[in-house]
């Protein structure tokens, strides 16, 4: 019987159990998943254990994203573009490798959402330079943006994220983050990659004023829900992208590297976390 894990410090609020197991009784696999809560000290020696203790990979959550990623014996490219990984797996020759899978969570959560989010013509705005915002800009410019407003608090993490995603994609701009609600202006593509508005944090201030009633707004905040950015872009008449599409997306291909099902992200997948998140 294959197993997998999630691991992190804390972990007691972990999904990823409930979305793994959903699929692995969905598709009548023998299998498990489970949580493992792993103190910053131990990763290294976790990860030399994995196969010893019965794992043919794990995801890896806060705080071990990066740590994963240094420890890997092979890194596939969107995980050394942002420096941390969310997905590994053992190879036949026990080989550990680390990708990371919340780019493509959130490029296909998107592209499946609002088919219609990339114009050429239009800039993209993204809220945010942590290790979210990483991901998320890089997909981005992966995927062909022309030009990019990215914005931050800590406008230095703007610019040196900037910097260092130079030539993967479009031209990057760095407004100042007092100026968003002007950067919304003539802009295709909103994402808040922040953890503003996220229950527990302060709100986002924003005004959607600027922005064409055609774009796209994007959330990676999924406790609540509807933030109140997707609440204002929907009453503006903007399609709206929720967080919580990422987090099942993000864990597409890691249930397929383990358990050799190409698993799908369904309506009934998505209620059973929403309940549990609302309940
Ligand atoms: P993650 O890995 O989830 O992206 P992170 O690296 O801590 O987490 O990043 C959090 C993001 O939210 C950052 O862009 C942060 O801005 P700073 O780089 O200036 O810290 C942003 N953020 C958090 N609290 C904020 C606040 N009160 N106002 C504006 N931005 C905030």
């Amino acid at each position: 019987m294959k197993k997998a894990c999630v691991i992190g410090w804390p972990i007691k609020h972990s999904r990823s159990p409930l979305i793994h197991n959903y699929w692995l009784d969905k598709y009548g696999l023998a299998g498990g998943y489970e949580k493992r809560a792993v103190e910053p000290g131990d990763l290294g020696d976790f990860l030399q254990n994995l196969a010893g203790n019965g794992y043919v990979g794990c995801n890896v959550t806060v705080p071990h994203k990066e740590g994963a990623f240094a420890l890997a014996d092979v890194t596939h490219d969107e995980a050394k573009a942002v420096g941390a990984a969310n997905t590994l797996w053992l190879d036949e020759d026990g080989r550990l490798h680390a990708d990371n899978t919340d780019i493509y969570g959130f490029m296909n959560h998107l592209t499946e959402s609002a088919p219609h989010w990339q114009r050429p013509d239009r800039p993209v705005v993204v809220l945010g330079a942590g290790g979210a915002a990483r991901g998320i800009v890089y997909g981005l410019l992966k995927s062909g943006v022309g030009e990019l407003r990215l914005l931050n608090r800590t406008r230095q993490k703007a610019e040196e994220l900037a910097a260092q995603l130079k030539g993967t994609g479009g031209a990057i701009h760095v407004p100042e983050w007092q100026d968003r609600d002007m950067a919304l202006k003539d802009a295709g593509l909103l994402v808040n990659a922040t953890s503003l508005g996220m229950d527990g944090s302060p709100p986002l201030e924003l005004s959607l004023d600027a922005l064409p009633d055609d774009a796209v707004v994007a959330d990676i905040v999924y406790a609540p829900l509807e933030t109140d950015l997707l609440a204002a872009a929907r009453a503006k008449g903007c399609r709206t992208v929720d967080g919580l599409g990422m987090l099942l997306h993000q864990a597409v291909p890691g249930f397929e590297r383990w358990f050799g099902v190409r698993p799908e992200v369904s309506d009934e997948l998505r209620a059973l976390i929403v309940a549990d998140l609302t309940g």
